[in-house]
């Protein structure tokens, strides 16, 4: 294998679905799994987002994952909120995303901002998997923590298993109804034609291993080349929120997508009226869980490489808008970074 895995990225997962059907609690499942495995500095928090290496997916997945054959260095989870007032950063989240989860509750089904987080994923092409999420809350559940979907199922009444696939009928029936062909993601052969449904409880972690695998399996199989890039090139990325920070005025939460953005860097950022050309004046990644309490939130780092969420604090950022791109400079031309700037 003569591959260089450092010049394939983290591909970014955006998590959608309407307000409180699970998706924060989804990614703190994830999360804690990593923390009982003894594993908690292995996955990162990010602004916006959480990476999760492949050895820890792998860990969680059990039997359904193979490290070896994998060559991609994980996932990169973009959280979204569910509050029908935030639009425009599910838009943002939706559009940056190489691949999406959207998650359903399978008591409550298909809801107002399912429907716009299907648009966004229709309009922006991402693929995506359902996670039908709450399963421990069909009653009379028998719980099997963390156990792939297939394991727990089988262990149910048959009562239980026909309340269950009654509602998962319904949310691939809705799924049908907004144009997309979708089935239970054992029977799926093709992702990239068919959305898979994954039954899930955030909550007992059943059926996370099923997800994670499903996952993995998708980037791999059909977003490889676009996660080949040149790792140690210019950054690009895009601005998710613009934001006052104590201490270091206007700064940007950017999803970087290609290459790596340094703290000497030269940035061109998308203005409101104009591009805004700035120099870096510190990158800050939120601390460790660990060190939560201490004075400041975050800490400074010299660089950091696609894919990745980074706060950017630099001079001039007030025109800066969500959802403009980002792009390093570096040893280019200012006025072709400019024009690319324009162009997008
Ligand atoms: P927003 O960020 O507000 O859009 O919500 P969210 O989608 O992130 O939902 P969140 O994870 O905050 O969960 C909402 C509520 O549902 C919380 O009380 C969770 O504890 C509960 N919940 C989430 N997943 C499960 C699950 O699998 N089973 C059960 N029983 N409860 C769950
Ligand atoms: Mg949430």
């Amino acid at each position: 294998d003569t591959r260089d895995p450092t010049s394939l990225r983290t591909p970014i997962v955006a998590v959608l679905g309407h307000v409180d059907h699970g998706k924060t609690s989804l990614l703190d499942k994830i999360r804690g799994s990593a923390v009982i495995e003894g594993e908690a500095g292995a996955i990162t928090q990010h602004i916006g987002a959480t990476a999760v290496p492949l050895d820890i997916i792998s860990t969680i997945a059990g039997d359904l994952v193979d490290p070896d054959d994998f060559d991609l260095p994980g996932l990169l989870f973009i959280d979204t909120p569910g509050h029908h007032s935030f639009t425009t950063l599910r838009s943002r989240g939706g559009a940056l995303a190489d691949i999406a989860i959207l998650v359903v509750d399978v008591n409550d089904g298909f809801q107002p901002q399912t429907l716009e987080a299907l648009d966004i994923l229709k309009r922006s092409e991402t693929p995506f998997i359902v996670a039908a999420n709450k399963i421990d809350t069909v009653p009379g559940w028998t719980e099997h923590e963390d156990a792939p979907i297939n394991d727990t199922y089988e262990s149910q009444t048959d009562r239980v298993r026909e309340r269950l696939d009654e509602s998962l009928y319904e949310i691939i029936g809705n799924l049908s109804d907004e144009g997309f062909s979708a089935d239970l993601y054992w029977r799926v052969q093709n992702f990239q034609r068919n959305v898979g449904v994954v039954p899930v409880s955030a909550m007992t972690g059943e059926g996370v291993p099923d997800l994670l695998t499903v996952m993995m399996g998708l980037s791999q199989r059909y977003m490889k080349e676009e996660m080949e890039i040149d790792v140690a090139g210019p950054g690009v990325g895009t601005v998710l929120e613009v934001k006052e920070e104590k201490g270091f005025g206007t700064t940007i939460d950017t999803v970087l997508y290609d290459g790596t953005i340094r703290a000497d860097d030269t940035l061109v950022v998308g203005g409101q009226n104009e591009p805004i050309v700035t120099e870096v004046r510190a990158l800050l990644q939120p601390r460790p869980l660990a060190e939560i309490r201490t004075e400041s939130r975050f800490e400074t780092v010299e660089e950091v490489s696609a894919a990745s969420g980074i706060k950017v604090a630099a001079p001039d950022l007030a025109d800066a808008m969500a959802g403009a791109p980002v792009r390093v400079v570096r040893d280019r031309d200012l006025d072709d970074v400019i024009a690319e700037v324009q162009a997008e």
